[in-house]
């Protein structure tokens, strides 16, 4: 049996999905939680990028221990040099540095020959082995790229001293069968990739990108790239946690396996999309709601005579519990930090007494709350970042013959109030309108989400907006019994994701 390595990119080419913004505080929660998910390698960003995503490389470096760090650069001096900075403090580090070598790279976005490629490549490796050990060089668009000429550059830069040479279908171009073949022809005529690690990366524009990842490995990969939920540029990357479910279902195929701890799946999964506003399909493999609901009556009565009838996996063995429903108005505080722990959260004394107040409010207006509700209840309180304004509260008015009105008091950072009202369209554009004059922020919504925690009347209310200003897109996340409410929360967050974004200090009152 092989083992696999798996490379996380999730907050570096995850977080080149349209309109997604992690702060450093929310890349911090994922690398931790990806570090408990066991992941080999994870990318932190893209150091040269921004000073915002050099800090997060540099945040993220600090606390992981039990993970390789690694930041993106081009194959620049500059780049590498941002990258050796950031990644000064980790335990682990590693660079990954890349440069185009197809035909339509070279000619149109390098200009380049393939001599003055193959130099360039075989520089940076050079010039990378100065501060790194552990080096991986990604031939960008390999896919599309002449198999002598990938072989050439993947020869050059093993000799120059890469320890992980990457084959990306950047474009997703690739069928398994060919994908495959890239990494079986590179193994037949570089020998010295056996001395190295031979890692995929796909993209899934034509959906394969799951797929082409199995057949990589199945050509002689050792290490496999994507993201969690398979977010990434366009139509993202390949999805980890199916790649993993498909080499552990089907090891007596592959003969391979990952060292993952897939019980931290679901939760990863889930923090990932409460955390990058992406929300994942019902019928996603793996982590979608349907992913494990039999609705069909042959189905439900197979499964209830032999599970096997229609289960590959257990809905247990990727962390979804089956017995969800857990506390209520009895329950007390330690029964409800046991749960706490239970679901992952390891919370300051402090942090506890504050969700353990939310949930008892929670109690009086829903009887049943499942983890479901705590997970989304607990999230919602965490700060992850300065909280230019906080919403204190929300008057609205509303007739379906009338002009929707609303009023919001914010609370500043410094402890000072502004209050403001206006009418809108509708209940949440009027809350929109008072928040944006309370603010005085010029923002446009460009994406409104609302979506029920749990079922039933009394269900969490769950918001995600997406909101631009300038070239900068944020989101924001609200959670509430009442889903005017979550709007608002939701909105405000995001306004201080933007300030943040900005390197602003919080406002001050104009009368102090
Ligand atoms: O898709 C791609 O080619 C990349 C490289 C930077 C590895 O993300
Ligand atoms: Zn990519």
């Amino acid at each position: 049996m092989r083992t696999i390595e798996i490379f996380d990119t999730t907050l570096r080419d995850g977080e080149q999905s349209p309109g997604v913004n992690i702060s450093t505080n929310e890349k911090v929660e994922i690398a931790l939680q990806l570090e408990k998910l066991g992941v080999n390698r994870m990318e932190a960003g893209f150091a040269a990028a921004s000073p915002g995503d050099q800090k997060s490389v540099a945040e993220v470096a600090k606390r992981v221990k039990n993970a390789t760090v690694v930041s993106l650069a081009r194959a620049v001096k500059d780049d590498m040099d941002k990258a050796y900075e950031a990644l000064r403090n980790a335990q682990n580090a590693s660079l990954h540095v890349f440069l185009a070598t197809s035909p339509i790279h070279r000619q149109f976005k390098l200009n380049m020959s393939k001599e003055e490629v193959l130099a360039r490549a075989v520089e940076a490796v050079t010039y990378a082995k100065k501060y790194f050990k552990e080096v991986q060089f990604s031939a960008e668009d390999a896919a599309r790229t002449e198999i002598d000429f990938l072989a050439e550059v993947v020869e050059a830069v093993i000799k120059a001293g890469a320890t992980t040479v990457n084959i990306p279908d950047t474009v997703g171009y690739m069928t398994p069968y060919q994908y495959g073949n890239i990494f079986r022809e590179l193994k037949k005529r570089v020998p010295s990739t056996d001395l190295i690690r031979l890692s995929c990366h796909c993209h899934d524009d034509l959906g394969m990108a799951v797929a082409n990842s199995l057949a990589a490995v199945e050509g002689g990969a050792t290490q496999v790239e994507g993201t969690i939920n398979g977010i990434g540029e366009r139509a993202g990357n390949a999805a980890l946690e199916e790649v993993a479910l498909a080499l552990e279902t089907r090891k007596d195929y592959y003969q391979a396996t990952t060292k993952l701890n897939l019980k931290e799946i679901a939760r990863t999964s889930q923090l990932v999309s409460r955390l990058t506003g992406m929300i994942v399909p019902g019928n996603k493999a793996v982590v979608g709601a349907n992913a494990f609901a039999h609705e069909s009556g042959i189905h439900q009565d197979g499964v209830l005579k032999e599970v096997t009838t229609y289960e590959i996996i257990r809905p247990e063995s990727v962390g979804f519990k089956s017995n969800k429903l857990v506390l209520g108005k009895h329950s007390g505080r330690h029964a409800f930090k046991e749960k706490l722990i239970d679901l992952g959260y390891h919370l300051e004394q402090e942090e506890v007494n504050a969700a353990f107040a939310a949930f008892k409010v929670l109690c009086d207006k829903k009887k049943e709350i499942s983890d479901d509700d705590i997970l989304a209840l607990v999230d919602s309180k965490m700060v992850r970042g300065p909280e230019a304004f906080q919403l204190e509260s929300i008057q609205l008015a509303y007739g379906n013959i009338s002009v929707p009105t609303a009023s919001v008091r914010l609370v500043r950072a410094d402890g000072s109030v502004c209050e403001e009202a206006a009418c809108g369209n509708g209940s949440v554009d009027s809350i929109y309108k008072a928040i944006d004059r309370a603010t005085g922020e010029e923002v446009s919504l460009v994406d409104y989400k609302i979506l029920s925690v749990t079922h039933g009347q009394d269900a969490l209310g769950e918001v995600f907006v997406r909101l631009q200003q300038d070239d900068l897109i944020v989101t924001g996340r609200g959670v509430s019994t009442d889903v005017l409410e979550a709007s608002a929360i939701a909105y405000v967050r995001a306004v201080n994701k933007i300030m943040e974004r900005r390197g602003e200090p919080a406002p001050v009152s104009a009368t102090i």
